[in-house]
């Protein structure tokens, strides 16, 4: 006999944290030619047809996430921004047909453990994952950001997510897990070695409370930017508990009313070319 419909579904498997979408990871780099192979012709994102058009920015599209990509001097996110593509081994035969034209930058990639990393001109580390459930059901986009952390500041990042930020955590030995909307996270990974010196790169969230957040951070003079009616900024992880900083990186928060909050993002289908097209493919068919 079927179980009644109260036993039947996981209704906790559908809930979702405050922080309800992980939308851009922000990197300055110097050159938008070398960007544009990497980031579109080789990892296949699709460059914003409607945004940052000049070449002073570009925004390339990975389903309902961007990368941002100002022209300023380069910089290097502390940890690995994770992607989920629809087929690895289209993406392998991309990074091998950019190489030569990257050759002389960091670039590199490699195939691990049924991933590909690659390292972007500049040294930006992407891991890249085939579509799987724990990405939910989405075959393109930014699943994931992992920072490395100091040691000893894992239960401490968790208790900032959890709460101040409002968001489901969850504490392992050496790293804190944070849920972000359907089926993204935040990874802190302790490591011994010394940080690099916080250069200014960003990532982008949405806020369902916007204002709790907000308050809590603004009484303890943490607040680094009130951008507009919609998005406030701020840069330190700090302990609730005791009010110790514990990580810098500038988190870009806006509320679900901002306006480009569940914007459409054009999506191509980055396997046609001229050759051999086929008529009707060029959009991306995939979920996300
Ligand atoms: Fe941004």
């Amino acid at each position: 006999m079927n179980a009644p419909p109260s036993e039947r579904y996981d209704r906790a498997a559908e809930d979702v944290g405050n922080i309800v979408h992980l939308e851009h990871v922000n990197v300055t780099q110097p050159d938008q030619e070398l960007a544009t192979l990497f980031y579109v012709a080789g990892l296949g994102g699709t460059r914003d047809p409607y945004l940052m058009v000049g070449t002073g920015n570009m925004w390339v599209n990975f389903g309902r996430t961007q990368m941002h990509l100002p022209t300023r001097a380069p910089q290097r996110l502390r940890g690995t921004i994770g992607f989920v593509v629809p087929d690895l081994a289209a993406l392998a035969a991309r990074l091998a047909r950019v190489a030569p034209e990257l050759a002389g930058s960091c670039f590199a990639w490699r195939e691990v453990r049924g991933a590909i990393e690659a390292t972007c001109p500049w040294g930006n580390r992407i891991r890249c994952h085939a579509p799987a459930p724990e990405f939910g059901a989405t075959d393109l986009g930014l699943a994931y950001v992992e920072l490395d952390a100091p040691a000893g500041s894992a239960a401490g990042i968790a208790r900032f997510y959890r709460d101040v930020m409002r968001a489901p955590v969850r504490v392992e030995p050496g790293r804190a897990w944070v849920g972000v909307g359907r089926n993204q996270h935040l990874a802190f990974v302790e490591s011994e070695a010394p940080l690099a010196v916080y250069d200014g790169h960003h990532i982008q969230i949405y806020l369902a409370d916007f204002s709790s957040p907000y308050r809590w951070l603004r009484e303890r003079g943490l607040i680094t930017l009130e951008t507009d009616a919609h998005e406030w900024r701020f840069q330190w992880i700090v302990d609730p508990g005791d009010g110790r900083r514990l990580l810098q990186i500038e988190h870009e928060v806006r509320s679900m009313k901002h306006p480009l909050f569940g914007r459409p993002l054009v999506n191509r289908n980055p396997e046609i070319s001229n050759a051999g097209y086929v008529p009707g493919s060029d959009a991306f068919r995939g979920r996300y």
